[in-house]
């Protein structure tokens, strides 16, 4: 499973980047106003740490606007995917950005229906949020489920299915239990990621241990 990192801060970025488990970022117009910088600033400065695909979003909502923005977006750098919104103009969009060479993420996806539009629409990846349909009382992760199966039934479809809005270790541990093939995570759940009480405490045994022992080993 590739681990995409959900921030537009550069500095969160750096710091992820470091360990060597971050595969991509995606960002979103909301993101991107948090940090108050130059949008395409900050895409460009993503994409100078981090090789794989970063995610900046068109923000008009006509088609022909939004392949003009995405083709904006897309020469940053070769690494931009253009996120383009799960609409009747956004797939027309994306049709327009794949037929470039650019790859493309579609979001704000809710249903199954939509994600079979996008894989028609020859997205790069689809991106079902799994946290927003939790607050409304519905299964975001039955939908992952749903959605990689249809996927699978099917050769032709190329789409990657990309968790966003994921909002725990559990999202992403049963997600990748799914199959899907890519999730994004806020860098607060990677942090989660780590945490294991029997790992603090085995890790203070083990070092109290050796402690006793009065040994070194660079020093042997
Ligand atoms: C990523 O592509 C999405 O924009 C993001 O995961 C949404 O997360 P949120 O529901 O926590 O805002």
């Amino acid at each position: 499973m590739k681990f995409f990192i959900d921030t537009a801060d550069i500095a969160e970025i750096e710091e992820l980047a470091e360990t060597g488990l971050v595969d991509g970022v995606t960002t979103n117009p909301s993101l991107v106003a948090k940090t108050g910088r130059k949008f395409t600033e900050v895409v460009a400065d993503i994409c100078k740490v981090v090789d794989g695909p970063v995610s900046a979003e068109v923000t008009a909502t006509d088609a022909p606007t939004m392949i003009k923005e995405g083709r904006k977006l897309a020469e940053i750098a070769e690494n931009v995917t253009v996120k383009v919104p799960l609409t009747p103009d956004g797939l027309k969009a994306c049709r327009a950005l794949r037929g470039d060479g650019t790859m493309v993420n579609v979001t704000l996806c809710f249903s199954s229906a939509q994600a079979l539009l996008a894989a028609k629409a020859g997205a790069s990846f689809i991106s079902p949020f799994v946290g927003r349909l939790d607050d409304i009382a519905f299964d975001g992760l039955q939908l992952i489920e749903d959605i990689v199966d249809i996927y699978n039934n099917y050769d032709t479809i190329e789409t990657e299915v990309l968790v966003a809005s994921a909002r725990s270790p559990l999202h992403v541990v049963q997600s990748a239990q799914m199959g899907a093939h890519v999730v994004t995570l806020p860098p607060k759940v990677l942090h989660q990621m780590y945490n294991h009480p029997l790992t603090d405490k085995g890790l203070a045994a083990f070092l109290e241990d050796w402690a006793k022992t009065g040994q070194t080993i660079l020093d042997d």
